[in-house]
This record gives C-alpha cells, sequence and structure tokens, in this order.
C-alpha cells in the first residue's frame, strides 16, 4: 500500500464543461465552395505552417519505405513543445508510419527503411550515436488497444522507471507511480487496489493505465495512435481531458479518425493523404479555412 503525498492536487477527469466534450468541437464541416490555394497532390511541399518557433521535433524530408513500397513521401514539420499536434487522414495514408519515425519503431519492422532527417531537441535521432532505448524512454507512446502487462497496477506504472532506474529508494518509487496514477485521473479509481491485476480494469481504465505508465518515465513527448478508438463517450471524454492537462508539461502527437476530437483537443493540425503531408497549420484555421482542395474534401466528408 503506498501513501498519497498531501502536496498533489486531484486531476480527475471530467470537469463540470464534461458535457461540452459531446459537441463537435465547433465544426462547420460543410462544402464551402471556394477557390484553394493548392489543388492538386503533385508538387510535394505541404500548404500551411510546417515550421514552428519552439520545436520538440523537426522533421525534414522524412520518407519511410516498407520494402519497396513508399509509405510515407519527404515529409517536413515540426512538432511543437506543449502542444497537441492532431495527425488525420483515411486509413493508409501514413499516420502510425509518421508516429513511429519518432520513437524509431519502424527500426523494429523488418524491411523497414526511414530516410531524411528527424531531431529531438536539435539532435538527429537517427545518428550512430543515439541510444534507442534511452530515445524511447524520452517518448512515451499510447496505443489504439489498451496494452496493459499481465500484471498489477503498481508494477504496470513501476516498469519503466524499475528499467531506467529513476527510483533509488521504495518510496521514490512510490511516489513516482502515485504521480503518474494521479496525472492520468486514474488514482482515485485504483488506490484501493494497486496489487490488483491490471487487466480486471476496464476498458477505459486501462487506458488511462497505460497513459499513467507512459508518463512514468517523465517523457518529453507523447506520441497516441487512435488512443480513444476502443472507447465509450465518456471514456473517451476523461482522456480528452487529459490531454488538455498533459499538454501543460508535454508535446503530444495524437493520431485521431475523429475530426470532432481534432479539434476539441489540438492547437495544430496535419492531413495526411496517400504518404504525404498535404497541409497543415492551426487546427481552427485547418477546419475553418482549409487551403488544399483535398483537405477540405477530407473534413467536409467529400472524400472517396
Ligand atoms: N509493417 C508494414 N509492412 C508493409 N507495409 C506497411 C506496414 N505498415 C504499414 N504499411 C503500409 O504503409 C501504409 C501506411 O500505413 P499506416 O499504418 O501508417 O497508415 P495509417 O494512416 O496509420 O492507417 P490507419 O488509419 O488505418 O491506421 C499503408 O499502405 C500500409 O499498408
Ligand atoms: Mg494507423
Amino acid at each position: 500500500m503506498i501513501h498519497e503525498p498531501r502536496r498533489a492536487e486531484s486531476h480527475g477527469a471530467g470537469g463540470a464543461d464534461a458535457g461540452r466534450r459531446f459537441g463537435d468541437g465547433g465544426l462547420n464541416l460543410k462544402p464551402s465552395g471556394r477557390q484553394h490555394v493548392s489543388e492538386s497532390l503533385e508538387g510535394g511541399s505541404p500548404v500551411g505552417e510546417v515550421s514552428v518557433a519552439d520545436a520538440v521535433f523537426s522533421c525534414r524530408d522524412v520518407s519511410v519505405f516498407y520494402g519497396d513500397k513508399q509509405a510515407l513521401k519527404s515529409v517536413t514539420i515540426d512538432v511543437a513543445r506543449r502542444q497537441v499536434l492532431a495527425a488525420i487522414g483515411p486509413s493508409g495514408c501514413g499516420k502510425s508510419t509518421f508516429l513511429r519515425c519518432l520513437n524509431r519503431m519502424n527500426d523494429t519492422i523488418p524491411g523497414a527503411r526511414v530516410t531524411g532527417t528527424i531531431t529531438l531537441d536539435g539532435r538527429d535521432i537517427y545518428s550512430k550515436r543515439q541510444d534507442v532505448a534511452q530515445l524511447r524512454a524520452r517518448i512515451g507512446m499510447v496505443f489504439q488497444k489498451p496494452n496493459p502487462f499481465p500484471k498489477s497496477i503498481y508494477d504496470n506504472v513501476a516498469y519503466g522507471p524499475r528499467i531506467h532506474r529513476l527510483a533509488r529508494t521504495r518510496a521514490d518509487l512510490d511516489d513516482i507511480v502515485f504521480t503518474s496514477l494521479q496525472r492520468a485521473g486514474l488514482w482515485d479509481e485504483v488506490k484501493d487496489r494497486l496489487s490488483s491485476l491490471a487487466i480486471g480494469l476496464s476498458g477505459g481504465q486501462q487506458q488511462r493505465l497505460c497513459i499513467a505508465r507512459a508518463l512514468a518515465v517523465q517523457p518529453e513527448v507523447i506520441l497516441m495512435d487512435e488512443p480513444c478508438s476502443a472507447l465509450d463517450p465518456i471514456a473517451t471524454a476523461h482522456v480528452e481531458d487529459l490531454i488538455e492537462q498533459l499538454r501543460a508539461s508535454y508535446a503530444i502527437v495524437i493520431v485521431t479518425h475523429s475530426m470532432q476530437q481534432a479539434a476539441r483537443v489540438s492547437q495544430r493540425t496535419a492531413y495526411f493523404y496517400m504518404g504525404q503531408l498535404i497541409e497543415v497549420g492551426d487546427t481552427d484555421r485547418v477546419f475553418t479555412n482549409p487551403q488544399h482542395r483535398l483537405t477540405e474534401d477530407y473534413i467536409t466528408g467529400r472524400f472517396g
């Protein structure tokens, strides 16, 4: 049993305005009939602002090949600190591939090859000197399907800190577990059952546990690949509230199929299509005034 330090505040998700979460994020997804800055798929450069002032990641000309097949085509984009970037686009357009470039998870796929440059805080993450385990410790990853380890709730969260030796004493480890569960908005629901198996939690709780597990190694960036697609609307609202809170401390990249979710949780949106980055910019601008015809076709549902 671990003690609850007094200094921390409860971050219970779903506040007074949780109802707003079920709205459409203020979107007006009707075709506009406007002229676009760009209409074509050829030409390479995305429409919009690829660079940001305070970049955590800078991706330049990043391509990914699976064998002979090119899944990502010369993508150039920055990820900003303390901001949520939403990656949207039709199935198979390369969103997960893009995410996996950022923590070198494509390295684990036989036949996958990445070209171009990606820097994290100015350092090339594909440099020969980069320790991949250390890199992944700086980048938390949350997947579509909650994937708790077949261990207790406590041991799931303590797993990363143990491997990376982040705690000197058991009290330090307890503190990391507590803080991570607290920040993930799960503490109150699990504090009396920390030694129970994590697979006994509901799907939404398991996903917040996976987020707590990602937070426990004190990452700089959190990558989320459709983190809510297996959750009901209430669990989704919990996770969305959590993303909003986490943004104060982390850079977050979230892949989502829900444009409403992208509009609710992100400040910047990137639209991918057939391996290309088509458009990127402030979320409000991309959804209200898309400058590429393909972006508008997608967000207004005319894609097909
Ligand atoms: N391990 C792999 N081996 C070969 N091809 C792959 C592999 N993973 C992805 N691809 C291909 O790369 C392209 C991009 O896939 P990716 O999974 O990145 O798309 P996505 O945008 O995440 O799609 P979804 O929305 O369905 O998750 C697709 O054509 C896919 O078939
Ligand atoms: Mg995917």
